[in-house]
């Protein structure tokens, strides 16, 4: 029988070939959020079945009403019964603009040192295709898989994951497994391999301002109708206080006070609060006192404006008064807040604090719920085990800021908790311009793939 080292000496050996696969997988542009590129998302979607079937992955493209999902299992043997584990990825990535801060274009990966540049290199590109990779080890030298696998590639996550939920629903048993295997998260350093046990919710809105029927001269009518720029700021203003607080009634009622538990792991997370905002750039931190900048980031909810649109910014200037003004605002969540609930008090109070002189229009966006899990169960410490072995290093229990929504369906329609194995470091550039992923994590997460459906297979207890 082959071992789980002739598996690692295989990903040894084509290490090369893997960076350069990955970087024909990021060439393809596939935005989700933008309508014009939907053929790129479409192309992305088939060259990632193409891959997964050269792998040797029994791989199919499900056409959604949004972008497609991608499907592909490993071989399965007739005579033995496996646990079964879903892999989960996005092959969507964030909208790239503004183009003229990349150093260079967004879609043409380069490798600087151990970095591969590129967007959607971290988020989530580059931590898939590290899963991909170590089941195709496992294939092309004839190891037997501790595990049958089923990846789920989708191409909504940026924008929400709706189609997935859909198909989830539709495909409850043939997606039926013990746990789900994500690597959609971050880890601190190298050196800290991390396993995620919570996630923030988030609910999103879209706020419009209408004032005048056209932009107006604001010589001859400034001061006699309202300015939507300005009626935005101010009603946008009224929605945080200065304490960094969410000033919306009701908005606390459910969250969830961290236990001494939670605050000893976040304290073992490693950097100081002087590095964390030298990294950011920004003069001073600003958030709720009495909390770490870690817990404010993975434990306490926030309001965010994400755009803010209105008047002229064109060169020079242009005297008006704005026919309208929009915003986009995200609320991250935390346990126990609802998605739905507050939905309600956003949009009540939204519309108690618009004055009469404009009209609002409110465009509700995606929503999802916050995830906490135990790391107690088998599974987690599993994982746990393959982080110290594939990193070197000990590992440690994160909460985490981002949102993967979908992993509170996977809880409702599989009934399956998420093992959450990040490989983006905090220097990713996740969002930003000049997004990156460390090479470095890309060879250590095909490690910890490979060794974790070995350590998941012998697990007696699932
Ligand atoms: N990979 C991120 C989420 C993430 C990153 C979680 C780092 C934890 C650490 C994911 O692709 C993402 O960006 N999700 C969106 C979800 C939203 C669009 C519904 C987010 O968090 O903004
Ligand atoms: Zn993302």
């Amino acid at each position: 029988m082959k071992s789980v080292q002739t598996v690692l000496n295989y990903l040894d050996g084509n290490q090369d070939r893997f960076v350069r696969e990955l970087c024909e997988y990021i060439r393809i542009p596939s935005v989700s959020a933008q309508t014009e590129r939907r053929d790129d998302v479409r192309r992305c979607a088939d060259w990632l079945t193409d891959h997964c079937r050269n792998m040797g992955l029994d791989a199919v493209v499900h056409a959604t009403a949004g972008h497609p999902i991608v499907v592909a299992k490993t071989p399965r043997s007739k005579t033995s019964r496996k646990p079964q584990f879903v892999i989960y990825g996005h092959y969507d990535v964030q909208p790239a603009e503004p183009f003229e801060l990349w150093k260079t274009p967004p879609f043409e990966p380069r490798i600087e040192g151990r970095s591969l540049f590129g967007r959607g290199a971290s988020d989530n590109k580059g931590q898939n295709f590290a899963h991909l990779k170590a089941v195709e080890a496992y294939l092309k030298t004839n190891t037997e898989l501790p595990c049958d696998l089923t990846f789920v590639l989708e191409g909504e996550e940026e924008v929400g994951s709706v189609s997935l939920e859909t198909f989830l629903k539709a495909h409850r048993d043939e997606l039926r497994c013990q746990a789900v295997v994500i690597s959609d998260t971050g880890l601190p350093g190298l050196d800290y391999p991390a396993l995620t046990c919570g996630l923030r919710g988030i609910f999103a809105v879209e706020i419009t301002l209408c004032g005048p029927s056209r932009d107006l001269h604001s010589g001859l009518y400034g001061g006699t109708v309202d300015n939507p720029a300005m009626a935005l700021c101010q009603l946008l203003a009224q929605l945080r206080d200065k304490k960094g607080r969410v000033a919306i009634p009701g908005f606390y009622d459910d969250v969830e006070l961290l236990s001494k538990a939670d605050r000893k792991e976040f304290a073992r997370l490693p950097g100081t609060e002087a590095e964390y905002r030298k990294h950011l750039g920004v003069p001073k931190l600003f958030g709720e006192s009495g909390f770490s900048y870690n817990e404010q980031r993975g434990a306490r909810p926030t309001i965010e404006i994400n755009g803010l649109t209105s008047g002229y910014q064109g060169e020079g200037s242009k005297t008006i008064v704005p026919a309208w003004a929009k915003a986009k605002l995200t609320f991250r969540l935390v346990p126990n807040q609802r998605p739905s609930q507050i939905r309600k008090l956003v949009l009540s109070r939204l519309r108690a604090l618009c004055p009469p002189t404009v009209r609002m229009s409110l465009t509700v966006g995606h929503g999802g719920e916050p995830y906490l899990v135990s790391p107690s169960n088998p599974m987690a410490q599993a994982a746990l085990r393959t982080l110290k072995q594939a990193f070197g290093h000990e590992p440690v229990l994160i909460r985490d800021g981002g949102s993967i929504p979908i992993v509170t369906q996977f809880k409702k329609i599989l009934r399956a908790d998420s093992l959450l194995l990040g490989l983006a470091l905090p220097d990713d550039n996740l969002h930003s311009p000049n997004e990156k992923f460390s090479l470095d994590a890309f060879e250590k997460g095909m490690r910890m793939s490979a060794l974790l459906w070995k350590e998941l297979g012998a697990l007696k207890t699932i």
